[in-house]
């Protein structure tokens, strides 16, 4: 490493001399030995269409950034096991050049887990073929396919590294293990591999959250903070400055905005915290990281899912980035460019490359459709219900099928599970939909002949892609049973023979079926029918566009045989990004999968995206009006005093208690205020350990922010450190939320952490906690 820094630092012209060096100085990176500070757009190359890369990493230069930090998505890679893919979008070696080109230094996370919005953190759907596989762990099959995919990275970009002249200069291990678990020697294989593939010489890096970096923190590894815009950079580092006081700080994401899932308000951040922080993380010589600088889209069926719950994200990974998802310059953009000129070294910043501007292309009708029932493929035969995977399917819809015993109408069909949107037909008549993102497990059948047909169409979304419950199996993942009443007895029977048939997401698989005039299609309950629809436009000049779908019903869309995404009527996204560099001059070509039907079959392209039209919003509040909490008569388990200020805090009441449902009622601010938040919390069982959340519900809030934004008390245990429960403004304290935690458990302890901003706005002084084995009195 030294000797690569003087020979650069010599300024020998020789090809050795390229050869660079970077490392960890005290307090301080060194670049070639200098002091540098990193100031990292963040950028995902399969995002992003092709030919626009360059303008998208000139516009990140143009910002005053001097490197791009980018994730390596091994599921878009490697589509099926050893079929590798570097080429067209997954070109990483030229992505890898070209910010090169632009003088731009490049920090790699390859992985394998990337979390990311992207379907199952990116990690390939074919590993959850080995049922028993455990994922982000020892597991050997896991890590044989890791090591295969990891050595196939390398083959493309372990030349570009610093030490050999390229411009890479760091390395990430895994990503923010700490929310997963707690795994050292697995953190330690993947290390490991990293450094057989790209030498010793090559700087790693681990990326967490400030409450849990050291859990998983290896001795010889740099340790970076995760956090959003407005959080309190100095509490941020505080724990890290006490453990290591000469590592150099970095945050490794600075989230400028946040991603939107369906049937959720469109999210934003301020530009001016987000400024704010940059400019305060600068002037103390802090490395930052700006995800996203630039978000781009989740092509195809790309999107991935938060949980816990079920939260699928939409096709624009816009974001509220600086650059918008079609690469236009915003407010925040301008902004951001004048803060970081401050700390240009007095130069002059590049300039900001010509914007590529939007067209509108005029209504059009769709001209054919392919119904859905007559067109699907040949049926399995199965006496067992399987997975989408079992029947080596990735993505798309399956259906079900079976033939009913005779029924008197309102018997209850209990689908447990279906991922994630059933829908169900008794004779080919639609009787119901299952939605995963509610909960909804059960529908009521109508009256049934025996032998009547029933088909369950199930269409997968995205794999979920953090947490514990990324081992994500799509299509009915558990039971069909159907209860009714016989004689007076409780009947129930789970059919025994299965007709299956599988609609893998694929452009042929569209394209070949037999289409037929439009003129033909009939309305039904205000709908077209279920399935494909085709129509050509015209276009005189190629430019960008956005395809709009507000009158469609939710399903897949493709332009020239380009994967454009999800479309869902509920919003909020309405439009659909359409790049002009895949548009053709003259004739192209759309098509739609419309697994629900459309209202009308037209199209146009807009100039501008609708990203915030929340049609159908899933019940985003937890109080049914009129609705008031009880605590008459109520003993709390413990009432405590919360301490100002940021981070984890904890209340222990020395006992074990035992009960299913927990309110906790906040009694006062610390800032006299109205405003009650809450980012996190967690019980503690009697082993000491925090409770699982995914079971958990929220059946009552007072008072939920819900207005324009996403702060419902279900934010309280989503994993999130930077989103949280709030209070509607003007509602007076006291406030309370109660929990179901999914089963009787024995409770010790509260953990609960406040907002991350400076102040801890809305921080609760005084809570009250109860625990009760029934429900409590409303
Ligand atoms: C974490 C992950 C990222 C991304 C962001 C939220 O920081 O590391 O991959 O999921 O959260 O956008």
């Amino acid at each position: 490493m030294l000797a690569a820094a003087l020979l650069a630092g010599a300024g020998t012209m020789s090809a050795e001399a390229a050869k660079g060096s970077f490392e960890a100085g005290k307090g301080k990176f060194l670049l070639n030995g200098e002091k540098f500070v990193v100031k990292a757009a963040e950028l995902h190359y399969p995002r992003i269409p092709r030919p626009y890369w360059k303008h998208r990493i000139e516009l990140c230069k143009a910002l005053g950034m001097n490197t791009v930090c980018l994730y390596v998505f091994w599921n878009a890679h490697e589509p099926r096991p050893d079929a590798y893919d570097f080429t067209g979008q997954n070109d990483l070696r030229e992505f890898v050049k070209l910010c090169d080109a632009e003088g731009m230094k490049v920090i790699l996370r390859p992985g394998p887990y990337v979390c990311a919005e992207w379907e199952m953190g990116g990690l390939p759907w074919w590993l959850l073929k080995k049922k028993d596989i455990s994922l982000r762990d020892d597991d050997p099959y896991f890590i044989e396919r890791v090591d295969k995919f990891q050595k196939a990275v390398a083959e493309q970009v372990g030349d570009l590294t610093i030490a050999s002249g390229g411009p890479i200069i760091m390395v990430q291990v895994e990503n923010e293990y700490g929310a997963y678990g707690t795994d050292k020697p697995y953190v330690a294989t993947i290390r490991d591999m990293l450094r057989r593939n790209f030498g010793n010489e090559v700087t790693l890096f681990q990326c967490d959250w400030a409450s849990n970096f050291l859990n998983n923190g290896l001795d010889d590894l740099i340790w970076t903070m995760n956090f959003g815009t407005g959080a309190n950079i100095d509490e941020q580092f505080a724990k890290l400055k006490e453990v290591r006081p000469e590592s150099p700080l970095m945050c490794s994401e600075f989230w400028s905005g946040w991603f939107d899932k369906w049937g959720a308000n469109h999210e934003t951040r301020r530009a001016d915290d987000m400024i704010a922080g940059i400019d305060e993380m600068l002037s103390k010589d802090i490395s930052f990281s700006l995800y996203m600088t630039h978000g781009g889209t989740n092509w195809g069926h790309w999107a991935g899912a938060n949980s816990p719950g079920f939260a699928p994200d939409v096709t624009s990974y816009d974001y509220d980035a600086p650059i918008s998802e079609s690469g236009q310059t915003t407010e925040k953009y301008w902004a951001l460019r004048r803060t970081l000129a401050k700390y240009y070294e007095g130069k002059k910043l590049p300039k900001v490359p010509a914007a590529i501007k939007p067209m509108a292309i005029a209504p059009f009708t769709f001209s054919e459709y392919a119904p859905l029932w007559e067109n699907l493929p040949e049926a399995k035969h199965d006496t067992e219900l399987r997975t989408m995977e079992d029947y080596d399917q990735g993505f798309g819809s399956i259906v079900y099928g079976t033939t009913l015993p005779q029924l008197e109408a309102g018997a209850t069909l209990t689908i447990d599970e279906a991922h994630d949107f059933a829908q169900v037909f008794v004779d080919g008549n639609y009787v119901g939909k299952l939605d995963r993102r509610n909960g909804e497990r059960e529908l009521t059948l109508p009256q049934c002949k025996s032998g009547a047909r029933l088909d369950i169409l199930v269409e997968a979304m995205g794999r979920i892609n953090f947490g514990r419950a990324i081992k994500d199996y799509k299509g009915i993942v558990g039971k069909v049973t159907i209860t009714t009443e016989r004689d007076g007895y409780e009947w129930s029977a789970s059919p025994t023979h299965w007709e299956v048939r599988n609609l893998e997401d694929r452009y042929d698989t569209y394209t070949a079926m037999n289409y037929r005039p439009i003129a033909e299609a009939q309305v039904v309950d205000g709908r077209l029918p279920r399935g494909c629809y085709r129509a050509h436009f015209t276009v005189k000049k190629p430019q960008d566009t956005f395809l709009n779908f507000a009158t469609w019903g939710k399903g897949l869309v493709y332009v020239n045989g380009h994967a454009m995404g999800r479309i869902w009527e509920i919003g909020p996204q309405q439009t659909l990004y359409m790049p002009g560099c895949w548009l053709r001059k003259g004739d192209n070509e759309i098509v739609v999968l419309d697994v629900v039907g459309p209202r009308e079959a037209r199209c146009e392209g807009l100039k501008e995206p609708l990203l915030d039209q929340l049609l159908v919003k899933k019940r985003a509040t937890h109080r049914e009006p009129g609705q008031t909490l009880n605590l008459a008569g109520e003993q709390p388990i413990i009432e405590a005093e919360l301490q100002p200020g940021n981070g984890w805090q904890t209340v222990k009441w020395g006992r074990a208690v035992r009960g299913r449902y927990v309110c906790i009622e906040a009694v006062d601010a610390i800032d006299g205020g109205d405003e009650a938040s809450i980012a996190e919390m967690y019980f503690i069982d009697e082993r000491g350990k925090r409770l699982s959340r995914e079971p958990w519900t929220v059946t009552y809030a007072d008072s939920e922010n819900t207005d324009g934004v996403n702060r419902s008390a279900d934010k309280t245990f989503d994993l999130q450190e930077s989103t949280y429960w709030q209070t509607a403004v003007g509602v007076p304290y006291p406030h309370a939320i109660v929990i179901d935690l999914g089963s009787t458990r024995s409770l010790t302890g509260f953990e609960c952490l406040p907002r991350m901003e400076t102040g801890a706005p809305g921080a609760v002084k005084r809570v009250r906690i109860y625990v009760k084995g029934e429900a409590f009195a409303m």
